[in-house]
């Protein structure tokens, strides 16, 4: 058993998430905008002692200095950059024109706060031998992936996001601690639909036992929640 640091906990895949590693013992530090209105999470809290919920915004640097300071150097074994959003749709913009802010703000959910969050809990991931630093991607960030669509921001902002996570691997393996990206499946909630694939506790199972088949010394991979490996 170990502790387990979830963004994005109060709905959807990562209220899931936080669910399967409550039931199986695990300290689970449940990040949430707010903490306040997360009905959910504070019920999955309130029956398990080991489950803290912890507000923060990760696209807010002082958010995230604050959860840090409030963490101080508790170990964290599994960091989950789960947090993400959808971003704009190319052919609701107007004709010609692009949304620079819209796309600012899906790169700075998707792509930036996750390698700013892993940069923050450094030393957190490295105690006690190291830890996992496991990110959610999308199938829809892979180059190789092709599906007509006009998430052209969200596309771009997980392809971007796999890129910064290959990279940190290499700086982050000098502390020990591995940096993997997931693909969550095409999954049942606010952001995937109704019609999707999979439920998010079926998502979150398979991402539970996909981490756990992770080495420390890995290199850096890209796996489906079903375990397979994902092309790039
Ligand atoms: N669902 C799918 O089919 C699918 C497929 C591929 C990849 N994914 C990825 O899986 C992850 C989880 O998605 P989901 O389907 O569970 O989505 P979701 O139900 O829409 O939940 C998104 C989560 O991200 C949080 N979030 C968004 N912006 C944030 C910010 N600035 N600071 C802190 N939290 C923020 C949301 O918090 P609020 O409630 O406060 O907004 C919410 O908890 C995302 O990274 C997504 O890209 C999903």
């Amino acid at each position: 058993m170990g502790t387990v640091l979830i963004t994005g906990a109060n709905r959807g895949i990562g209220l899931e998430l936080v669910r399967c590693y409550a039931s199986l013992g695990d300290t689970v530090v449940a990040c949430c905008r707010a903490p306040e209105s997360a009905h959910e999470l504070n019920e999955i809290a309130a029956a398990h002692t080991s489950v803290r919920v912890e507000q923060l915004k990760v696209t807010e640097p002082a958010s995230l200095a604050g959860l840090k300071s409030r963490l101080g150097e508790q170990t964290i074994d599994i960091l989950l950059n789960n947090a993400g959003a959808p971003g704009p749709f190319l052919d609701k913009e107007p004709q010609g024109a692009l949304d620079f802010e819209a796309w600012h703000d899906t790169f700075a959910v998707n792509t930036l706060a996750p390698l700013h969050v892993l940069r923050q809990l450094r030393s957190n991931l490295a105690r006690d031998g190291g830890g996992k630093a496991i990110t959610v991607s999308s199938q829809m960030g892979a180059i190789s992936f092709e599906m007509p669509n006009t998430m052209y921001a969200y596309c771009a902002s997980k392809a971007a996001l796999n890129k910064v996570m290959h990279m940190a691997a290499d700086d982050f393996r000098t502390d020990s601690i591995a940096v993997h990206l997931l693909h969550p499946g095409w999954v049942q909630t606010d952001m995937g639909g109704a019609n999707a694939d999979i439920t998010a506790a079926q998502s979150a199972a398979g991402i539970v036992k996909v981490i756990a088949g992770l080495g420390l010394d890995d290199a850096p991979s890209f796996m489906t929640w079903n375990g397979e490996p994902h092309a790039w």
